[in-house]
């Protein structure tokens, strides 16, 4: 796929071969983290990239958008299809930018919104203050029971009555359960207030319909095409038919720019693949595998937040280890187990160094791993969490790493030499 770049700009060239080593020998275990197959890659960097084009089929602003308009009703038919949604919107650039696409297109400057705080499972882009959108718009957070751990509906509903928001987000980055959408929707429905549910993480999930999907309830559903979904870096709105023009001015001019059509050829292969049974069984073994992880830390020893998962997102509170998530992390990162740390409710300790650990189990699971696996991770974990800074002690768990993981090829042989 480097055929080129080898030759042109070697420096180059030898990263893209040190990170393709990297992943290769690496437990990757970033939630938000998946293994693309090849045909997103191929996709992402092709021909469509040498074409510049703004607004919508049958009405752009540039000439010659005649076989782009065919891929971009292609991808929108293909994504209406999976998520049996009314309308989308395929051209933001990524979750995020799907995010601010929806506030764009609905709101005005001091509106007042109402979401998942970010140290209980929300995310940057739902308005926290280090976000610029905390400057932009008026928000309010809602958390989790301080015992369930689990989404305080109670608290959202009061505080939606005493805020009157014009919108209410769900979904988040750090929360392991399912979501009660239509509760969420039903409180919006009582305060007035548009209903959105930023799916990034959970997407892939949804398309399988291995757990609940939004699109019923929502009035705009936002996701990243990455994560669970498995595709390129790019995003996406799904919304109800009344507000679809909104939207799609909301996106453009409201908000980008020119669109990426070569990741948009690679969102439209990814809606074909996703209805598959291959996709839909990897999505099903997501399911099992986080569960399995979480069962066998807690059996080692580890408390998981909110005891359990339904998705592929495992929380894990160290606190009984007695070691903090930032050590955690960099003693799993130097045996070749990649994490990230990540405050749980109520983290008595900063966002830099955390009481705990979010572990995904997206990638591994579509490279292969399966529930011996998983029990063989879970061990590792646990001996590197009883001695994190015994070099003799990580030294063992590396070999152990990487004998397991090597047995599961990232990617066929061959498959980037040219
Ligand atoms: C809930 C949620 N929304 C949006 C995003 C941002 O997505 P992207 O990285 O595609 O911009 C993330 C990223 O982790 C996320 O977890």
């Amino acid at each position: 796929m480097l055929k080129n770049t080898k030759i042109s700009d070697a420096e180059l060239y030898e990263i893209v071969c040190e990170e393709l080593e990297r992943q290769e020998n690496n437990i990757e275990m970033i939630a938000s983290e998946s293994t693309v197959p090849l045909e997103i890659m191929e996709l992402s960097g092709s021909i469509f990239t040498n074409k510049t084009l703004e607004g919508y089929p049958g009405n752009r602003f540039q000439a010659g958008s005649e076989i782009a308009d065919k891929l971009e009703i292609l991808a929108d038919e293909r994504a209406k299809k999976l998520f049996d949604a009314e309308h989308v919107n395929i051209q933001p650039y990524s979750g995020s930018t799907a995010n601010y696409c929806v506030y764009s297109s609905i709101l005005k400057p001091g509106d007042k919104v109402l979401s998942m705080r970010l140290d209980q499972g929300g995310h940057l882009t739902h308005g926290s203050p280090a976000n610029f959108l905390s400057k932009v718009y008026d928000y309010d957070f809602y958390g989790v029971n301080k015992d369930t751990e689990l989404i305080d509906l109670d608290e959202v509903r009061e505080k939606a009555l005493k805020d009157r928001p014009k919108l209410i987000i769900a979904g988040g980055s750090s929360y392991p359960r399912l979501i009660d959408y239509k509760s969420f929707s039903e409180i919006a429905k009582e305060v007035g207030a548009y209903f959105m549910v930023d799916m990034a993480h959970v997407a892939g999930l949804v398309a399988a319909k291995v757990i609940p999907s939004p699109v019923p309830y929502a009035d705009f559903v936002t996701t990243s095409t990455t994560k669970t979904f498995g595709g390129p870096r790019a995003g996406m709105v799904l919304c109800k038919n009344e507000y679809a023009k909104l939207l799609d001015k909301g996106v453009f001019p409201g908000c980008l720019g020119s669109m990426h059509l070569t990741t948009m050829a690679a969102k439209a292969w990814l809606f074909k693949h996703a209805a598959t049974d291959e996709f839909k069984n990897i999505m099903s073994s997501i399911l099992v595998n986080g569960r399995k992880l979480a069962e066998e830390l807690e059996k080692r020893g580890f408390r998981i937040v909110t005891g359990g998962t339904d998705n592929h997102i495992v929380m894990v509170d160290l606190r009984k280890k007695n070691i903090t998530g930032k050590l955690f992390q960099n003693a799993l990162d130097s045996i070749g187990i990649t994490v990230n740390k990540n405050q749980i409710p109520n983290d008595p300790q900063s966002p830099f160094v955390t009481s705990g650990v979010r572990i995904g189990v997206t990638s591994i699971t579509q490279r292969g791993l399966r529930g011996k696996e998983i029990e063989k991770i879970a061990e590792i974990m646990e001996r590197v969490a009883d001695a994190p800074e015994d070099t003799t002690n990580l030294d063992k768990c590396r070999r152990d790493a990487h004998e397991l993981i090597s047995r599961f090829p990232l990617y066929p042989e061959n498959s980037f030499n040219d």
